[in-house]
């Protein structure tokens, strides 16, 4: 387990955003799909519908989404942001990163970005990172998102999974200063051993996409759900008690607001009754959106401050576990007076055309990398230019032969 240590600038949570997708797909939506029924799904899970992306909703666009309502909330210029982590098992490709398009898109044009894979614990454990570099003066504003389109990778013919997962995407800003409170501590875990319980068997290095992958369904997620229940049971107590600990000797009782990972009903039950508390203190939205993966924590902090639930000084704590298998938790000292003043129009509006900015400077150097290509063997590939010269002159000279030797046809 690592953990982050105390002593360094606070970095606090200062916006939070979320994108769902319009279209519901309920219970019943189901059951005229699969063997399932209403009353199953509510019963065993909780869920009572998720959320699905349209066509053209990408784990990119809900991301773009939930990031600009966080910078919305913060007031902060995208310009100003040093880091951009996405966390998602969903990407919209496997490279070029989520995390990069969105740099591009919200104009961040300093920030490093990149895509991290922890199941459904990644948002903490990106909150985690992005916390200690800010904590430790590499960097001083951050936005941190948890997205998936799960819905791509859902086998809609198996009824074991189907019903659980959903789409979404949540996001924070996080600013480093000299304030205290903040991101007090984390814990990350992983036991790799459990790996195959939780699984997209193909479309990696191991089972590269092809006819075959495609008709045995592998690119779909596989899991096996009662082991990944109990660990779920177990690592949901554990890890808030020791980021507790960790945040310097806190219990449960100072915790004003537990956010855990939106899986089972049940798993939140069992959760709270290992850490003997009242199932109330575990903030839920699981009914409305199902299992969001990555995004379910980011999403139900941002309900959670909309609803009122979080106040000055509360202490939170985000716990989550996943595919990997992996756990998360961060402990958080409420730091920002709510609720939070309106944005300054002028900064709206700066927004509004730095996004439109960032349009026209991702297709002006789309196009400039193309100019640029051109001008290179103009000027700096004279060889290679006379080389191509030379086979096009060769195969128009063959293209002349070929058709003057063409029988008439008389
Ligand atoms: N409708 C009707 N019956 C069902 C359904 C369904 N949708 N799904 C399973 N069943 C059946 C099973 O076939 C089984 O029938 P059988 O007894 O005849 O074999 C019976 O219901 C009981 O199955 P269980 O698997 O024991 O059901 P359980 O109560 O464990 O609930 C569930 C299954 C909901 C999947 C539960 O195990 C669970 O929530 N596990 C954790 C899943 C999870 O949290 N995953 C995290 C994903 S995180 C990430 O990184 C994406």
């Amino acid at each position: 387990m690592a953990s982050r240590k105390n002593g360094r600038r606070g970095v606090h949570v200062v916006g939070w955003g979320k994108a769902v997708p319009a279209r519901v797909l309920t219970n019943d939506d189901l059951a005229a799909l699969v063997d399932t029924s209403d009353e199953w799904i509510r019963q065993r899970t909780g869920i009572l519908e998720r959320r699905i992306a349209g066509e053209g909703e990408t784990t990119f666009s809900l991301s773009l989404k939930a990031a600009q309502a966080a910078l919305e909330v913060a007031d902060q210029d995208p310009a100003r942001l040093d880091l951009i982590i996405v966390s998602t098992v969903t990407p919209d490709h496997a490279f070029p990163s989520t995390a990069c398009l969105l740099q591009d898109a919200l104009g961040a044009e300093h920030a490093a970005a990149f895509d991290l894979s922890a199941g459904c614990s990644g948002f903490v454990y990106g909150l985690s990172l992005a916390a200690d570099l800010l904590g430790g003066g590499s960097y001083e504003h951050a936005l941190v998102i948890g997205a998936e389109t799960l819905s791509r990778i859902t086998d809609y013919d198996d009824r074991n999974t189907c019903v659980l997962f959903g789409d979404g995407a949540g996001a924070v800003v996080l600013r480093a200063n000299e304030a205290p409170g903040g991101v007090l501590s984390s814990v990350l875990g992983a036991d790799g051993s459990g790996g195959e319980l939780l699984r997209l068997p193909a479309g990696g290095s191991a089972l590269p996409a092809s006819a075959e992958t495609v008709a045995a369904r592998q690119h779909f997620i596989q899991m096996e759900g009662r082991p990944v229940f109990r660990f779920a049971t177990r690592v949901m107590p554990e890890a808030t008690r020791e980021v507790l600990k960790r945040a310097g000797g806190l219990s449960v009782e100072d915790v004003a607001l537990f956010v855990p990972h939106q899986a089972n009903d049940r798993i939140l039950q069992a959760a709270a009754k290992g850490l003997g508390v009242p199932e109330q203190r575990l903030y839920s939205n699981l009914a409305r959106y199902g299992n969001t993966s990555s995004a379910s924590i980011p999403i139900a902090l941002c309900e959670a401050i909309e609803q009122g639930l979080v106040r000055r000084d509360d202490l939170i704590v985000c716990v989550g576990f996943g595919a990997g298998l992996t756990w998360a938790a961060a402990a958080i000292r409420w730091s920002l007076p709510l609720p939070v003043p309106t944005p300054s129009r002028r900064m709206t509006v700066w927004r509004w055309l730095r996004y439109r900015w960032a349009q026209y400077r991702s297709s002006w150097r789309r196009l400039w990398r193309r100019v640029d290509a051109r001008l290179f063997h103009i000027l700096y590939d004279p060889e290679g230019r006379r080389k191509r010269k030379l086979v096009k002159t060769r195969d128009q000279e063959a293209e002349n032969q070929g058709a003057g030797d063409e029988p008439s046809g008389d």
